[in-house]
């Protein structure tokens, strides 16, 4: 248990096992966030400045003290750990022991409330930065893929039963134009985040005049929560909404990652992965297995977990509760290994390799049949009759080739190079 609490009062008994109990892995997930409350406790210090708290001076000791906490956290000469209740009490615990006095004064006109809040959001549109470049990313591969295997046969299937002659391409260029949503999510899930809750101390602000415009510019915030008290509801929905934004991405690993299990699998057979993407067995000398195609699959439950967590916290009446502290884990969790996910989708994605001759032989000459009724309808034969016509097509006959089946649905944009163009036009659109 933490040797010295903020909030300790002589006389009143602390017991460990409670303590304990209270801490959780709080104090440890707030690793990763104290960087960013480093930050905001930097601008705090300088917005008190302003009001007139803190002299020039002592400003300028905190601010150098805090930089170094930050360098030395950075580096690994500080680890937080459980001799502090939490970040929160870290950062104090420093400064008063570097300041003295000067460092007893950085908590005047905030609370662990307001900081934790701060850091959170600070620390999330970061998260969201990198959602939005993971996406670019695989995007970016997506569509040179789609470019170049636009005419490479895939058969088409719905209800996992052989429907339509497709292409890799257009495969590819599906998931692009998801992966390109995805991306526009994060951007604007990350703009939505972008406001500034420093200053609203508990919950209901102090009697200061905090200037919080300038804590919100100096943080790069967008904009300020101008209520306290919203700044404290909103703990928990944001985090709910970020969670949400990347699940959108996590649904897309999912389904991509069945697809490739099913394409990988031997009756399949339309594509392979080398070698460093699979895993052995134990038992089966036979075996390579997609573990890892697996694992990404499974993530999306990672990402949804931590979010139906989250929501469940939620059912709180307003104002600050303990209860929002069990939000943190979730949060981290999900990220990291949703993030992760992310980037590790890229190798599989660029380097999976097609068995052309797989793919040509899953195409039977049903699979004909909508474009024969779609000639059959341009030349004036009403659908219906053309329909019933195309159905009844006798196994003799001469069948066109994958290609012109393709390049048809093509030339008229519906995936092929005009479509394709419009994408990337759309993602260089989005990283302006
Ligand atoms: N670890 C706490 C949390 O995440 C920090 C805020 C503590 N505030 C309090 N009033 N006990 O919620």
């Amino acid at each position: 248990a933490p040797k010295d609490l903020l909030w300790g009062k002589s006389g009143v008994a602390v017991d460990a096992r409670i303590q304990r109990f209270l801490a959780g892995e709080d104090v440890l997930l707030d690793r990763q966030l104290l960087p960013y409350d480093i930050r905001a406790s930097r601008a705090h210090a300088e917005g008190l400045e302003r009001v007139g708290i803190l002299s020039a001076d002592e400003c300028a000791d905190l601010c150098r003290e805090l930089d170094q906490l930050a360098a030395a956290v950075k580096g690994g000469e500080f680890v937080l750990d459980e001799r502090f209740e939490d970040g929160h009490s870290a950062i104090e615990a420093v400064l008063i022991d570097k300041l003295g006095d000067t460092g007893r004064k950085i908590h005047t006109g905030r609370s662990r409330n307001d900081q934790v809040l701060v850091a959170t959001r600070l620390w999330l549109r970061e998260q969201m930065n990198s959602l939005f470049g993971l996406n670019v990313e695989l995007a970016s591969i997506a569509l040179q893929r789609a470019e170049a295997e636009m005419m490479l046969p895939l058969p088409g299937y719905t209800h996992l039963q052989r429907a339509m002659v497709s292409s890799a391409g257009m495969w590819w260029a599906g998931w692009a134009e998801s992966l390109i949503d995805n991306a526009g999510l994060a951007q604007s899930t990350g703009v939505w985040l972008d406001a500034n809750p420093l200053g609203s101390a508990s919950g209901f602000g102090v009697n200061l005049p905090l200037d919080r415009d300038f804590t919100t510019e100096r943080l790069g915030f967008q904009r300020l929560q101008i209520s306290a008290t919203y700044a404290q509801i909103s703990r928990g929905k944001f985090e709910l909404q970020a969670l949400s934004a990347l699940a959108q991405s996590l649904l897309d690993v999912r389904r991509i990652a069945w697809d490739l299990s099913l394409f990988l699998s031997a009756e399949f057979g339309f594509c392979s992965l080398p070698a460093q993407y699979t895993t052995g067995s134990s038992l089966m000398p036979n075996k390579r297995n997609p573990d890892l195609i697996e694992l990404l699959r499974a993530s999306y439950a990672v990402v949804v977990g931590a979010r139906n967590e989250i929501e469940s916290l939620l059912s709180l009446p307003s104002g600050y509760h303990r209860d929002l502290q069990f939000s943190k884990g979730p949060l981290l969790r999900a990220f990291s290994h949703g993030l992760d996910a992310l980037a590790l989708l890229a190798g599989p994605v660029r380097d999976l390799v097609w068995d052309e001759a797989r793919m040509r032989a899953a195409i039977d000459a049903g699979m004909y049949a909508t474009d024969r009724a779609m000639d059959l309808a341009q030349a004036g034969v009403p659908f219906r009759e053309a329909y019933k016509r195309a159905a009844k097509i006798d196994a003799t006959a001469v069948l066109p080739s994958p290609e012109q089946s393709l390049g048809i649905r093509q030339s008229l944009g519906a995936a092929g190079q005009p479509a394709l163009e419009r994408l990337h036009e759309r993602l260089a659109r989005l990283q302006r």
